[in-house]
């Protein structure tokens, strides 16, 4: 029986990330020069959101590489939602459009029961009724969020390659965060053609705002993975003579 995530859903821009491209994706920023770093070289404890999870295909390479990481997941189509739930490939699994948990973000840190996240994961919906952008405006919601990110997280995306000459302010802002021969990877043409999709991608990387100049640190006091011995000794580029 055809389970509903195997079936693409153009309305809410459903398009199951391809299995190699969601391992790449995943791979990249857990190697040195990228989550060496902002996904802590691989901690175990590293808390991950996939912010429009579909039925889970990118957290299929998150499981392997990480198998002990923390993994939430946001999907606002029940079956998807459902399905997801049952494959156990993450922790949670909240059903709810990525706006609305933001605000719930907010709520949660206020009042002092949210712990930021060390990784976004995502392939967000390209397009959305009315909403052109979506992709752009998801991935601008997370980075400007006051509370989401833990200050070494990495946004790790997949996104319409329009991101590389888009003239719209929007597409603009998320170009600006882009370091130009590190920050992003074009796709080949025809990655998304056995899925149906008819788009050209590329994947980007960003770090959260005030990572910027910092040597990448483990944000967790209690983790014993060897690539955080640099806690004892990392400090801000500002203090390194
Ligand atoms: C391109 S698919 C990617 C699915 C999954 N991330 C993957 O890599 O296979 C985009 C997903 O975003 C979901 N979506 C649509 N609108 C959303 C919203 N407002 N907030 C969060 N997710 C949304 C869709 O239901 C769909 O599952």
């Amino acid at each position: 029986m055809t389970a509903i995530g195997d079936v693409p859903d153009p309305v809410l821009s459903y398009w199951p990330t391809p299995p190699e491209l969601a391992d790449d994706v995943v791979f990249r920023c857990l190697t040195p020069g990228w989550a060496d770093g902002a996904a802590c070289g691989g901690c175990p404890q590293v808390r991950i959101l996939e912010p429009s999870a579909g039925r889970g295909d990118l957290l299929v390479p998150v499981r392997k590489y990480l198998p002990g990481a923390h993994i939430t997941a946001v999907e606002p189509a029940p079956q998807r939602a459902a399905q997801l739930r049952a494959s156990g490939l993450a922790d949670e699994v909240i059903e709810a459009t990525l706006e609305d948990y933001l605000e719930t973000v907010v709520w949660a840190a206020m009042a002092g029961t949210f712990e930021p996240f060390d990784l976004v994961v995502a392939n967000p919906p390209f397009t959305l009724p009315d909403r052109p952008e979506a992709w752009a405006e998801h991935f601008l919601a997370m980075y400007e969020h006051p509370y989401l990110l833990a200050p070494v997280a990495q946004i790790s995306a997949i996104v319409p390659r329009i991101v590389t000459t888009g003239k719209s302010k929007r597409v603009k802002a998320v170009r600006a965060l882009l370091d130009p021969y590190f920050g992003i990877d074009i796709h080949d043409k025809g990655t998304w053609k056995d899925i149906g999709a008819g788009v050209s991608t590329a994947t980007i990387w960003v770090e959260a705002r005030d990572c910027n100049g910092r040597i990448p640190t483990c944000p967790h006091p209690n983790c014993e993975y060897e690539a955080c011995d640099r806690r004892a000794t990392s400090s801000p580029a500002s203090e390194r003579t």
